[in-house]
């Protein structure tokens, strides 16, 4: 088997057209899939069984949304992902979560609080991705209503977790409150103990 991490899905989708050996996606612009099987197994590690849960993501439509839409709907977890106007998940993955969902909720809104109330997960990633950093400061007007902080996790289940596929932009995507509060799912505790603090 061959794993790739690269940016564009193309490349991927070429490899596979032109390999006899299984093509791993290790992440590409469109999907990280291997990210949310983890991510999932912290959801099961938590709570037992996704299946049933309300998984909610707050920021870019991006790899991580996509994938994310994509696991929920197959694990039968009710997914949502609110994103600011303008940067909504690919409508052609949200129709293929819809597809795969047996039953379960798949919705997009640009209503962070509505997507947060009563979650039992909720979601994080950076604003802008990797190939994205140019963008990253005009981004940031459109994505600071969409922080993971207190406010919002108020919001959640009581008991939520908290995950992010990490590295975090501390008081960006998510508040250093919060990454270090008792929220984040047992899986990336650790991870996070080991990052560097922002000055
Ligand atoms: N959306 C991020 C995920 C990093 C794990 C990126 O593609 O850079």
């Amino acid at each position: 088997m061959l794993a790739i991490r690269t940016f564009a899905q193309d490349e991927l989708t070429t490899f596979a057209q032109h390999c006899r050996i299984p093509i791993v996606n290790a992440l590409t612009d469109l999907e990280h899939p291997c990210q949310i099987l983890a991510d999932l197994l912290t959801v099961e590690e938590n709570f037992g069984e996704v299946a049933g849960r309300t998984v909610t993501y707050i920021g870019d439509g991006n790899n991580i949304a996509h994938s994310l839409l994509l696991g929920c709907a197959l694990a039968g977890a009710h997914v949502r992902v609110a994103s600011p106007e303008g940067f909504a998940p690919d409508p052609a993955v949200v129709a293929q979560a819809r597809n795969l969902a047996a039953g379960t909720e798949v919705v997009v809104t640009t209503d962070p609080k509505a997507a947060a109330a009563g979650a039992n997960v909720l979601y994080t990633d950076v604003w802008a991705s990797m190939g994205q950093e140019g963008e990253a400061i005009a981004r940031q007007a459109a994505f600071r209503p969409y922080q993971i902080n207190a406010e919002l996790l108020a919001l959640a289940k009581p008991g939520a977790i908290v995950l992010h596929c990490l590295p975090a932009h501390r008081e960006e995507e998510i508040t250093t409150e919060v990454l270090e509060g008792p929220n984040p799912g047992s899986g990336i505790r650790q991870k996070i103990a080991s990052m560097p603090k922002k000055p």
